[in-house]
């Protein structure tokens, strides 16, 4: 059966985004997924990388978090929690994140999962990244929920443009080789609604939750985000004169707005 992993970085399994996730994961079970899940803050998934994961790592002066995973792999000597994470990650066919926005950033707890889970020598390496990424072929899909309005969060809004907010969690799936789906967002969703626009926000969320069936429905043709190709650039790692730039982030003219 194919596999789904649903990666929830929320610490209230009762809040809209735990419900969004019960909603994935009941669109995944009828199209007849096994659905794995890590619901990282209830996992109490520690997401700081450090020495004291790593009985074996033989210098007390010096730790080096790549050489640490890396090593770990080679000697099957991976931390248990990361194994699991591994693993899952692994037999996944798809994976959906759900998260809220925190400080024009996912979570912590998820960029801990990114910098523990995505394990140096096993996940991906210098020559098994990008286009030669280990997960080439299967896709991801970003499901988050910012506080502020749609208005707010555009390219011209006082929050920052929210598709650019998200794009180096975007990236470090395109690390590893992943096609990563244009991310669905829900705004404006936070508890201080008063009156009609309480009654219009739980409107609005309940429909979100019964058109997830469709999302998820539609996964394989659901658009992708378009990122350049190893060979945009040349040998110093810049964006070939005459390849398209796709993100600010990576760009022609180092001019802010170019
Ligand atoms: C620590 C923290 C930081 C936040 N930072 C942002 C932010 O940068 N941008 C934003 O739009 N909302 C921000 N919010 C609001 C959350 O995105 C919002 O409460 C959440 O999406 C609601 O989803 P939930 O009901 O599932 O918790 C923040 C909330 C918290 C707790």
């Amino acid at each position: 059966m194919p596999t789904t992993l649903i990666v929830l970085a929320h610490p209230d399994r009762r809040s809209f985004n735990g419900a969004w996730s019960d909603a994935t994961e009941a669109a995944a079970r009828a199209q007849e997924h096994t659905v794995l899940r890590s619901d990282l803050c209830q996992m109490g998934f520690d997401p700081v990388e450090r020495a004291a994961h790593y009985a074996d790592w033989p210098d007390a002066t010096h730790f080096d978090p790549l050489k640490a995973q890396e090593g770990a792999a080679d000697t099957a000597t991976t931390p248990a929690d990361v194994a699991a994470e591994v693993a899952k990650i692994s037999q996944a066919d798809r994976i959906i994140l759900h998260f809220p926005l925190w400080w024009f950033a996912p979570p912590a707890i998820l960029k801990g999962w990114f910098d523990r889970a995505f394990q140096h020598g096993a996940l991906h390496d210098v020559d098994r990244r990008f286009d030669t990424g280990l997960f080439r072929g299967k896709r991801v899909l970003m499901c988050a929920t910012t506080g502020s309005r749609a208005e707010e969060s555009a390219h011209n809004g006082k929050e920052g443009d929210v598709r650019l907010l998200l794009w180096p969690t975007a990236y470090t799936l395109r690390y590893l080789g992943f096609d990563v789906l244009e991310p669905v967002v829900v705004h404006g969703v936070h508890g201080y609604h008063r009156g009609d626009r309480k009654t219009e926000l739980t409107a609005r969320l309940a429909a979100t939750l019964a058109a997830q069936h469709n999302v998820i429905a539609g996964f394989d043709t659901h658009p992708l985000l378009t990122f350049n190709r190893d060979d945009d650039f040349d040998d110093q790692g810049q964006l070939r004169p005459d390849r398209p730039s796709y993100s600010p982030f990576i760009r022609h003219a180092d001019t802010p707005g170019d």
